[in-house]
């Protein structure tokens, strides 16, 4: 079993560049025996700092210090345990759609999404956003696309080699999806769980994440409750004819044991859908096969029916060539 402080404390070290307050939170945490036996009546799974960090948060814990976080999490105990218990990471993060643009305006439209792992279904608004790419790692030759309509409130800045940036957006016709348990960007409740999974101090993410909300608010998804095995073929008949279905996997298989995840990718193949993926390289078998010789295990990798097209970020916002 994992040792609950030095995951809090490694942890502590990981974010320190990226949130001050949660490295404070975990450093206490670390630190603390009344904090850890908390946390330590969780299911291992359910310790994680992100998610016990993103809970007490959403249940009014506030950004302050370290002391304000232990006083809350005391006395507020055990409905923080329950959130955790009832609650997965969900975190939907649309700057992924910098990196599927390219992917997907190699398909032809108009094209019809289905997003297995949805959460909120923020990443099937690829084409209401605006795009700023930095070419070839120079800041000075950029491309901007931007929808037909003008643009967007969200603009998804990433760098790119230039034979990778699309000439134009993709076009969507209909937006869909499967999650365990979909978030609905309507909703005030769920929306504050996507915002409360933005880790304090990441501004600009948490204008991103809020602008995309507002998007899908205004045109909802169609997204599945259930286990995305169990429900693509309900998915599938959903799709309007005359437009191309796409199934989109990003950052989500990772989360489904190795035996069901090769399950799901036979049943994506089978479908005779397109199929985008981005999630980590030693995620899919077929796709890592088809990588350049040498260590990618830290990178992540976009591909068009397991062929890789780009190295990225796990977030999307910095796309390499191949070779
Ligand atoms: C980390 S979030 C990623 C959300 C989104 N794809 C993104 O990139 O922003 C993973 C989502 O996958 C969902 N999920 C995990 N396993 C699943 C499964 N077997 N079937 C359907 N959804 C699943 C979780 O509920 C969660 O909302």
């Amino acid at each position: 079993m994992r040792d609950t402080a030095e995951w809090y404390r490694e942890f502590a070290r990981q974010v320190a560049s990226q949130s001050e307050v949660y490295e404070q939170w975990a450093t206490a945490v670390a630190d603390d025996d009344s904090m850890l036996a908390i946390i330590d009546a969780l299911p291992e799974a359910k310790r994680q700092p992100p998610l016990v960090f993103a809970v007490a948060r959403l249940l009014g814990a506030g950004e302050g210090d370290s002391g304000d976080f232990k006083r809350f999490l005391i006395a507020h105990a055990a409905e923080v345990q329950a959130e955790c218990r009832a609650r997965p990471m969900q975190t939907n993060e649309p700057q992924r759609c910098a990196a599927l643009l390219p992917a997907l305006t190699r398909i032809g439209g108009p094209l019809a999404l289905i997003e297995l792992g949805a959460s909120a279904g923020l990443c099937l608004y690829v084409d209401r956003f605006s795009y700023d790419y930095a070419l070839d790692g120079n800041a000075e030759t950029r491309v901007r696309l931007d929808p037909a309509n003008g643009p967007s409130a969200v603009t998804l800045s990433a760098s790119a080699p230039s034979a990778l940036v699309p000439h134009s957006l993709a076009e969507v016709a209909w937006r869909g999806g499967i999650d365990l348990r979909p978030l609905n960007a309507a909703d005030e409740g769920d929306a504050a769980w996507l915002t409360a999974m933005v880790w304090p101090g990441q501004r600009r993410r948490l204008a991103r994440v809020r602008a995309a909300i507002d998007i899908a608010r205004a045109d909802p998804p169609h997204l599945l409750a259930g286990d995305a095995i169990d429900r693509l073929a309900d998915a599938l008949a959903a799709v309007p004819p005359g437009t191309t279905p796409v199934v989109v996997t990003a950052g989500v298989l990772v989360y489904i044991p190795f035996a069901e995840r090769m399950r799901l990718v036979d049943a994506i193949r089978q479908s005779g859908a397109r199929w985008v993926s981005l999630e980590g390289a030693g995620v899919l078998p077929e796709v890592r096969e088809r990588l350049p010789q040498g260590d990618h295990s830290a990178r992540f990798v976009v591909a068009l029916d397991e062929h890789p097209i780009a190295f990225c970020s796990p977030h999307g916002d910095e796309l390499a060539a191949l070779g």
